[in-house]
Parts: C-alpha cells; structure tokens; sequence
C-alpha cells in the first residue's frame, strides 16, 4: 500500500473494532480527515473505505472479487460454506439467477400480505398476555411466514427453536467466544433439517410446490447442468430463511421509531409515506456493519495503488450516515425518502451497486414489504402501551437491539 495512505499504529485493530464496533471505520476517517486508511485486523491488512464512491469502486467486479474475503469463521456461522456470497463471475451471476427469478415484486407483496396475516393471528393471545416483547415475537411470526411461503413444513412445536437458530446465526458475526459458538451450532443443525427436506424433495418422499423457494433449489442446476450437492442447496435455502427471519432486527427498530417519533403516526396513510418511514430505519439503525472483498488486479484509487489480494472492507454505516449525503445524518427524519433520489451507493445497508450483476441483497423487496406491512399493522391496527423499560441500544455490540427487545402491554384491536 502507497505510504500516503493513513495506517493506524497499532499492532492490531482487532481489539479497537470490537471497542468500537458500528463506528470503528468512522471513528478512524475523521481522525484521519480521509475516506480510506489501512489497518490490521484479525492478523491481515486491511484497507478500510466508506461513502458513496468508495461503494462505486467497492462494487466494480473488474477491481473485486469476493473469494477468499469471508472469513472461515463467518462462512461457518452466518453464511455457510459454498454460498452465493462466495462466488464469483459466471457462477455468481448463474447463482444470483435462482435468487432473483424467486424474489419477483408479485412474490414480495404476497410476503408483505402473509405476514400481516401472522401478525393478526397472535392478537387473541396477546390481548391477554401481561406484555410481550417484539423481538421474539417477530422473529417467530416471520419465521412462520418465510416458512410457509417457502414451502418448508414447520410445526408449530418446533417454531420458537428454529427461529432462534435463524437469529443464533447472525448473531455470530460479531461474536468470539459463546455467542460465536452458539451459531455454528445453530448452522449444523438447520444444515441438516434443510439438507433432509432437499433430499426428501428429490426422492419425493416430500412434495413440495413448483414456484416454492423449496422446490426450486432442490431442483436447480448449476452452470455444470448438475444438481447442487444437498449441502449447498441447503446453504441457498437456509439464505432465503434466515435473513427473512432476522427482519425482526429492522422490525424491533422500526417500533422503537415509531416509539420515539409519535408525530409520524398520522403521517402514515400513503403507501409513499410508509415506504419513506421504513427506508429511513434501515438508514438511520445499525445492523450490517461493514463488507469484505479482495482485489483482483491492481489499481490505483485516490492515488493510492490496491494490489492483487488486498483485503478491503466498505463501511455500511458510515456510509449511510455519512455527512457529504446526508444531511443531518444523526436525525431520524423519513421525508428525506420522499425529497430526492437516493443513489445506487449512498444508501447501502443491504449492500450497493444492482443486483443482479453484483453481490447486492436480493431480499431488499421482501424486506421493505414485510417492514411496510408491519407498520400499518402497529400504527392501524392495534393500539398499546410502552412499559417502563430499557430501549437504549450499543454501537458497540454487533449486531445490536433495543436492550429490553421493545415490550408491548395492554395490547388490544383498534375499534
Ligand atoms: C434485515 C434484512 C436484511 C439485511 C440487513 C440484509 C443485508 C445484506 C447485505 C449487507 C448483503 C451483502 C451485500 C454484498 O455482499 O455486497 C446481503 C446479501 C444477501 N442477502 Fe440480504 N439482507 C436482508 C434481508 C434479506 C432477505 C429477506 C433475503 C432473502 C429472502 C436476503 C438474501 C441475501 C442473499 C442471498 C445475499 C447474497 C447476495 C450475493 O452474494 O449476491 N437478505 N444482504
């Protein structure tokens, strides 16, 4: 890396991101006054970017390739291993196909219609409960909902467990120790439930419905012509499954808006001003912090020369909070959605650039449907209270939440 380029001192940063967690990169650009600086983390280099161009160049497919950038210990925890996150070129795009051809915007309303459905069918139970908390309750409901659409049976007694699998999951990436371990264990065991609903699929010991998310990785073809071997096709199933259900994460902090903003509640009507409210939770909290990928040929950026193999990872938050776009980035304001463009690279928090030719998020739809649904359900169709609780959450743990989950009481249907 060219000498210009700030490099922090220190041995290793590791340490320092996991005091720092969603800031850390930006922490690091304004001390330096710089969109890019170097640093060690988990014994490499890596060269740390942030803001809307250094999406542009991060999500150049001639400059990056993401082999070799995920870690082993995230491929075992959150993604799996051989999963479309890994691949590049014609693989890649071949594997975004699959992804893509199931998420079209007719199978995103039918999410956004289901979900609300699930949430309606909780009422009678929570219109007894002394309180409830959100977060659970969320990731079951959507661990139901994905489910069903997806074609993969779930019983009742089992949903509690496989929803907090799915969560265990993502709850790994920015974990060492239990929490980390926790998720691994929670992969081996949805690799194999999903890996034996593939086989029973294909041996039709199960049917499962053409058009079901299920039914089309168990039959889907690689660029060979042949079948996905039962372990990555339960890696593909399980990316459809786990990240539906860990909307709950957005959910939690959409109540917590809402919560914090009341004026918005009657400003809530259009499907505009919704659509607005939820863009600017996915802007405004944390979940992704940053994303990795290597350099495939050198070049030169900012005068700085990247050399082939380099480690760079583009800051997600920063980048969606970061001054030069936004203004006021530090206040929840929804009406920003509704006054100008929002670019392909400023507003990345399931990723940038389009995806079907990069590694952008192909659930972006789902996820908006199912945010959208949920609000019109807690602002149109319930009324409740917000107990005294701890709704603070950290910057520092990744991924975070409201601390208390947002608890609900005396929950009842609007007349
Ligand atoms: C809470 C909501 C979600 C968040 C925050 C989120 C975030 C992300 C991020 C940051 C990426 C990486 C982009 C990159 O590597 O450049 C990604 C990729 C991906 N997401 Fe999501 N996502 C969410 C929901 C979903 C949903 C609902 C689905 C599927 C139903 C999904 C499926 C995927 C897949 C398959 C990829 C890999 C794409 C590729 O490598 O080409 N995500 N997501």
């Amino acid at each position: 890396m060219n000498n210009d380029v700030p490099q922090d001192k220190s041995l290793d940063n590791s340490l320092a991101l996991y005091q720092e967690g969603y800031q850390f990169i930006q922490n690091r650009m304004e001390k330096y006054q710089s969109d890019l600086f170097e640093a060690r983390l988990l014994g490499q280099n890596a060269v740390c970017i942030s803001g809307e161009e250094a999406a542009e160049l991060f999500y150049n497919t001639e400059l990056f390739r993401r082999e070799g950038a995920v870690p082993k210990r995230i491929q075992k925890s959150l993604f799996g291993v051989g999963g479309v996150q890994t691949l590049d070129g014609k693989q890649h795009d071949h594997r975004k196909k699959l992804f893509l051809s199931m998420m079209t915007p007719l199978e995103e309303k039918k999410l956004g219609e289901l979900v609300l459905e699930k949430w309606t069918e909780r009422l009678d139970q929570w219109e007894l409960a002394e309180h409830i908390v959100l977060f659970d309750e969320a990731k079951e409901v959507l661990c139901r909902t994905v489910c069903q659409w997806a074609g993969v049976p779930l019983k009742e007694a089992e949903v509690a467990e496989r929803a907090d699998d799915f969560a265990s999951m993502v709850d790994a990436f920015g974990a060492v120790g239990p929490r980390h371990w926790k998720g691994r264990r929670a992969r081996t065991k949805a690799e194999e439930w999903v890996g034996s609903l593939i086989e029973d699929v294909r041996t039709g010991k199960l049917s499962a419905r053409e058009g079901t998310p299920l039914h089309t990785i168990a039959f889907h073809k690689d660029l060979n012509g042949e079948r996905l071997d039962t372990h990555t096709a339960a890696v593909e199933l399980i990316n459809v499954l786990r990240p539906t259900v860990v909307i709950s994460v957005f959910i939690t902090f959409e109540a917590l808006a809402l919560h914090e903003h009341p004026q918005y509640r009657t400003r809530l009507t259009t499907d505009e001003e919704r659509e607005a409210f939820v863009q600017e939770v996915r802007r405004y909290y944390p979940f992704g912090p940053f994303l990795g990928a290597r350099v495939k040929k050198d070049f030169t950026w900012r005068e700085c020369d990247f050399k082939e193999g380099q480690l760079v990872l583009l800051d997600i938050y920063g980048t969606n909070h970061d001054e030069k776009e936004w203004e006021e980035p530090a206040q929840f304001r929804p009406e920003r959605f509704q006054e100008g463009a929002r670019s392909l690279f400023n507003f990345i928090p399931q990723g940038g650039g389009d995806p079907t030719t990069g590694h952008r998020c192909p659930g972006e739809g789902i996820t908006v449907e199912m945010m959208k649904a949920t609000l019109d359900f807690l602002v149109n169709q319930i009324e409740y209270e917000v107990p005294e609780q701890d709704l603070s959450f950290s910057l520092v743990k990744m991924p975070t939440l409201p601390a208390s989950g947002f608890m609900m009481s005396q929950i009842r249907r609007k007349a």
